[in-house]
């Protein structure tokens, strides 16, 4: 029987994690399903951006490089983000974007090996990605970049291989099993660089477990950094010692005010550091990694499931013959947070579902994204979700020509 109404009441009812949708700021009527590409504001980051400024910028000034840990930051931070995704604290460090970070390990991971010279990746990969692989190949002609198909990766490893992968994909949502592909890349002599961007704060991870080499992900998303946050790598202790960062800026020297001439990298993570932390936009990545160690990932991962099912049961329920087609793997164990369905009017639909409160986002060529945050979205609100995508299609209210017009952001 498919659940209805009635389900969804019940489910927010019982649901540990309730309590956790009056620590956001959302606006009233909204029903945000687009904290995969940009989270919402958590309440307390407000309050502790103003006492950063006011307090530790403007009274503590220069002082509190050390008397607020300001110089520590990107490292308390990584380790706290190391508990959201299975790491050793000493193993996560924040630092510039998750572009700059894939640079950085794509790089040292190179040059650590001289057999090391081919960038395997998927093709329709998130583009940055395959961008910052072809930017290295372009700066060393020893280097190329291959993108293949998902189920044609793990044969073309090698040991003259670092395959970049994205862990859930950025349009359709698939997830790959990130300890079998870990371990059978590294069984044919391949070093793994995953990039969770889609994943840390979504599904629960264990990258230690898993033994992965290499990972970066993004601040802005499922952890709630706010527009622009800082990213974070990871690199497994293993490799710290040899990995070098391409960037080697002060910050990530061993002793950045010995002022010395000559680079030395820090003896730990520090080195994959390049310049000055972006301080404001640390404290408030803190304040959303903080709200999530206060939730159980596993009971994250759960809800975000279950969420996703819903999603997916009372679509294909309500809005069957409107041209929907599931982008998105039904198994939970395949997929990661968000739901993509397409149509061949994706854009307009998503817009119309915008300009009635429903946020979501959409993908070239017709990929409609819907996120599923379970820190702030109950079981209800997917059921009022998908009554307002009904509406739409039925309707055809998404044929007007306002919402045909394209935004420079989509
Ligand atoms: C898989 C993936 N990697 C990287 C990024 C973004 O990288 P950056 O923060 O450097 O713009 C995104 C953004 O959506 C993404 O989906």
């Amino acid at each position: 029987m498919i659940p209805d109404l009635q389900d969804a009441q019940r489910l927010d009812a019982e649901d540990p994690l309730a309590p956790f949708r009056d620590r956001f700021d959302l606006p009233p009527g909204v029903l945000y399903l687009d904290g995969n590409s940009l989270g919402a504001l958590p309440s307390a980051t407000p309050a502790r951006l103003a006492e950063v400024m006011r307090q530790e910028w403007g009274q503590g000034l220069i002082r509190s490089w050390n008397t607020a840990d300001w110089i520590g930051a990107p490292q308390r931070v990584g380790g706290k983000i190391a508990r959201l995704i299975g790491a050793q604290a000493d193993e996560v460090i924040v630092a510039d974007s998750t572009s700059v970070n894939l640079f950085k390990l794509l790089s040292a991971g190179l040059t650590a090996a001289p057999g090391r010279r081919v960038i395997l990746s998927e093709t329709g990969n998130f583009p940055t990605d395959l961008y910052i692989a072809q930017g290295i190949a372009a700066m060393d002609p020893s280097v190329s970049v291959r993108a293949l198909p998902r189920d044609e990766i793990i044969a073309a490893a090698g040991p003259e291989t670092i395959v970049m992968l994205t862990h859930v994909h950025y349009k359709t949502g698939q997830r790959y099993d990130l300890r079998a592909v870990t371990q059978a890349v590294q069984a044919r002599g391949g070093m793994i660089l995953w990039d969770l961007s889609h994943s840390a704060g979504a599904v629960a991870l264990e990258l230690s477990a898993a033994g992965v080499d290499l990972a970066v992900g993004c601040g802005y998303k499922y952890l709630n950094g706010g527009p622009g946050a800082p990213a974070f790598l990871y690199v497994a202790r293993r490799h710290q010692a040899t990995l070098r960062s391409p960037l080697s800026g002060w910050m990530g020297h061993a002793a950045p005010f010995a002022f010395s001439d000559d680079y030395a990298p820090a003896p730990d993570l520090k080195r994959f550091l390049c310049g000055t932390p972006p301080i404001l936009s640390l404290a408030a990545l803190e304040c959303g990694v903080d709200l999530f160690l206060e939730a159980d990932m596993t009971a994250v991962t759960e809800k975000s499931q279950r969420l996703c099912d819903l999603f997916i049961t009372w679509v294909e329920a309500h809005c069957a013959g409107h041209g929907l087609t599931l982008l998105t793997p039904r198994h939970p164990a395949a997929r990661g947070s968000h739901v993509s369905f397409a149509h061949p009017d994706g854009y307009a639909v998503m817009q119309a579902l915008i300009a009635r409160g429903v946020i979501g986002d959409f993908r070239d060529p017709d990929a409609m994204r819907f996120g599923f945050t379970p820190l702030y979205l109950g079981y209800v609100d997917v059921w009022r979700a998908v009554q307002a995508l009904k509406d739409i299609l039925t309707s055809r209210a998404w044929d007007d020509p306002r919402y045909a017009a394209r935004a420079a952001v989509t």
